[in-house]
């Protein structure tokens, strides 16, 4: 089982569009690489239900007498999440050592094969969440997301210490336009820390009501980027 290349994709605030972004680059970067999400979002995994597999269970298999979940494929696109094995309102009353258990669990029992990318859709907030993965997984890359608003910056430059602090290479930001309200004037924190834009994302009906069936034109900018990586 080899891995090439993992990036996490990152911003202290939720709502922000990390998960849909996360899906649409895997989706678009799958028909070129072998492609695997790990959705690390504890408290609100997502990517199931983007992929329209919410209703599916990991099978388990055993490989050299350990537990393994073998990833689901949707779309070309392997998943494993937390969504798949915790019981959602059980996990959101869970605290420190119980979600860094259930995250390990993750990272280290999914049969991922090999891989060119793997994807960490991260959970919102700047804590334990973040050690722990960073810890458990070598992490080539962070990808920030951030709305051109006042707030979701505000948080972003918290997110920025904190990759810096833990020595993550910061590939740069992606603008999400979410709100279709574009100010630039705010995003001085990016330049300041000289974190670059690697593409702006629009508002877009498709990305709101999302289809993994679909093409997903806005993410290829951004994926052929990510494959020139690898
Ligand atoms: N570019 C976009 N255009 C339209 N809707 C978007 C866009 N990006 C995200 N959304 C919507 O915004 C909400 C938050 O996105 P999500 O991916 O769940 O963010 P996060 O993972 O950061 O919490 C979702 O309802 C999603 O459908
Ligand atoms: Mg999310």
């Amino acid at each position: 089982m080899t891995i090439k290349k993992i990036f996490a994709i990152a911003s202290a605030k939720g709502g922000v569009g990390k998960s849909s972004i996360t899906a649409g680059i895997a989706i678009e970067a799958a028909k070129n690489l072998k492609v695997g999400i790990l959705d690390a979002d504890i408290y609100g995994p997502n990517q199931h239900l983007l992929f329209n597999v919410d209703k599916t269970k990991p099978e388990i298999i055993i490989k050299d007498e350990k537990k393994l979940f073998k990833p689901i494929n949707s779309n070309g696109v392997l998943l494993n999440s937390m969504g798949f094995i915790l019981d959602d309102e059980k996990a959101a009353l869970w605290r420190g050592p119980m979600l860094s258990g259930a995250i390990k669990q993750l990272i280290h029992s999914t049969d991922w094969g090999d891989l060119d990318v793997l994807f960490v859709d991260m959970p919102p907030g700047t804590g334990d969440a973040y050690l722990t993965i960073s810890k458990e997984l070598k992490l080539d890359y962070s990808i920030l997301i951030s709305t051109p608003n006042i707030l979701s910056i505000h948080d972003t430059t918290k997110t920025i210490m904190m990759f810096k602090k833990l020595n993550i290479n910061i590939l740069g930001y992606i603008e999400n336009n979410i709100s279709n309200n574009i100010s630039d004037k705010n995003l001085s924190a990016f330049s300041n820390n000289n974190i670059d834009k690697l593409d702006s994302i629009p508002y877009s009906s498709d990305i709101y009501n999302f289809d993994p069936k679909k093409t997903h034109i806005f993410f290829r900018g951004i994926s052929s980027k990510i494959e020139s990586l690898v």
